[in-house]
């Protein structure tokens, strides 16, 4: 059973270089959009244009392969869909640029799992379409934006689709998420005539291609809304300042970002401890030596809860003034209990290395 732990959105990097030839350009900063969303976050999003004349979305970044975009359709009832309603839609019928080919499939009334992306828990319909899109760069933090095209942006556009509770309750997609990418340069496909091949191109090969980033790679630190700290988004680089001890290379296998997560504890960086300890190792395969000496674990920076199995969730905790929420399957914090506001206000210790030797 996986259940999800309390610990939301810890800032992770994934790096994910792909393709390695190094020009004379720098790597391009993709500036945050000032809102955030949704009532488990806020998440801070990504501002894009899709379509001519643009209409314009936010987008929670990551994910690979297509970026999923909401069509107007998905809140049919408008007043369901606070969220997706502030973060926008893309209207097909509007656009004079939208590309379809039959050869993609599409989903109808059945679960996304298919699609690889970061929606495995949604159920509903969407269409692979392809776009002229823009969005701002900026060349280092000094850089003023400057709008870049795209064209042929890989998107799955989802016109109904609903998330499903451990209780079986359904709610309605919230936010659309921009793809960072794939182990492969473009999505292609047999056309007819099949030849050439169609491609669907993702951010990062689009940029790259087009001669304005070093390399087909990124580096995001999803930051934090509630802590006032921004995002960061490099396309062909990473920001230094955003990663933490030593760097290592992992494989990218197909739909995922893998990585050896080697141990979780509790810890507290400076101040009296709110704990009767003032740090706890060995909380990832307590009672279940099958997840030691390590755990591969995916990153999917859109998900907003990481998922760990019953028995490291009940070692973390024991410690924790938290209750087990089952309609959600989730643990919500108890903000009443003393020690509530003592633990989230207290800087917590350097995470502990969670890398496994390089591959
Ligand atoms: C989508 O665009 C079409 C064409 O402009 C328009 O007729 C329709 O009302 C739009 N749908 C929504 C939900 O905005
Ligand atoms: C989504 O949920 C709504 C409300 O529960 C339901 O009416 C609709 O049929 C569902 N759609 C799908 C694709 O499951
Ligand atoms: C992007 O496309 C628009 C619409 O075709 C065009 O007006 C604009 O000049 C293009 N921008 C760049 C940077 O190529
Ligand atoms: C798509 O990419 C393939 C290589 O993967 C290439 O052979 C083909 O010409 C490309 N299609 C177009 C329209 O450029
Ligand atoms: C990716 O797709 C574009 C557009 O079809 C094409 O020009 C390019 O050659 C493709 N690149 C690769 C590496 O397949
Ligand atoms: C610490 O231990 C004391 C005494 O055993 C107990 O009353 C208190 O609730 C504990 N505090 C925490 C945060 O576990
Ligand atoms: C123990 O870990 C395995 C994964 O290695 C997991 O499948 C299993 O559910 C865990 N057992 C419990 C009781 O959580």
């Amino acid at each position: 059973m996986v259940c999800p732990s309390l610990v939301t959105r810890t800032p992770l990097l994934p790096f994910c270089l792909l393709v390695s030839i190094v020009l004379a350009v720098d790597p391009q900063i993709i500036p945050f959009s000032s809102k955030s969303y949704g009532p488990d976050g806020p998440w801070q999003a990504i501002t894009i244009g899709v379509g001519m004349p643009s209409q314009s979305v936010d987008l929670l970044p990551g994910g690979s392969w297509s970026s999923d975009i909401l069509a107007p359709s998905v809140c049919a009832d408008g007043a369901a869909c606070p969220v997706a309603s502030l973060a926008g839609f893309y209207n097909a019928s509007a656009s004079s640029t939208n590309v379809q080919i039959g050869q993609t499939g599409n989903i109808r009334g059945s679960s996304f799992e298919s699609t690889g992306g970061g929606l495995p828990s949604l159920t509903g319909s969407a269409d692979y379409m392809f776009e002229t899109a823009t969005l701002k760069v900026q060349n280092g933090v000094a850089g003023q934006p400057v709008d870049v095209n795209l064209s042929d942006f890989d998107m799955l556009v989802i016109s109904e689709a609903n998330e499903t509770l451990p209780d079986g309750t359904m709610y309605p997609v919230q936010i659309g998420s921009l793809s960072l990418g794939c182990p492969q340069f473009n999505q292609s496909w047999t056309h007819f005539p099949p030849n050439p091949r169609f491609n669907g191109t993702f951010l990062p090969a689009d940029l790259f291609a087009q001669g304005k980033v070093p390399s087909n790679s990124y580096g995001l630190h999803i930051g934090s809304a509630a802590m006032r700290i921004s995002g960061s988004l490099n396309i062909g680089g990473f920001d230094q300042s955003r990663a933490l001890g030593q760097v290592s290379s992992q494989v990218y296998i197909i739909n995922h970002l893998p990585i050896d997560l080697l141990d979780i504890g509790i810890g507290v960086a400076e101040g009296g401890s709110p704990f009767n300890f003032t740090s706890k190792s060995g909380l990832l395969a307590a009672g279940n030596s099958t997840l030691s000496p390590s755990t591969s674990v995916f990153i999917e920076t859109p998900l907003p809860y990481i998922y760990m199995p019953q028995s490291t969730c009940d070692a973390i905790t024991q410690y924790l003034p938290v209750t087990y929420q089952a309609k959600y399957g989730l643990y919500f914090w108890n903000t009443d209990d003393a020690n509530y506001a003592r633990i989230v206000s207290s800087p917590p210790s350097s995470p502990s290395p969670s890398a496994s030797t390089a591959t």
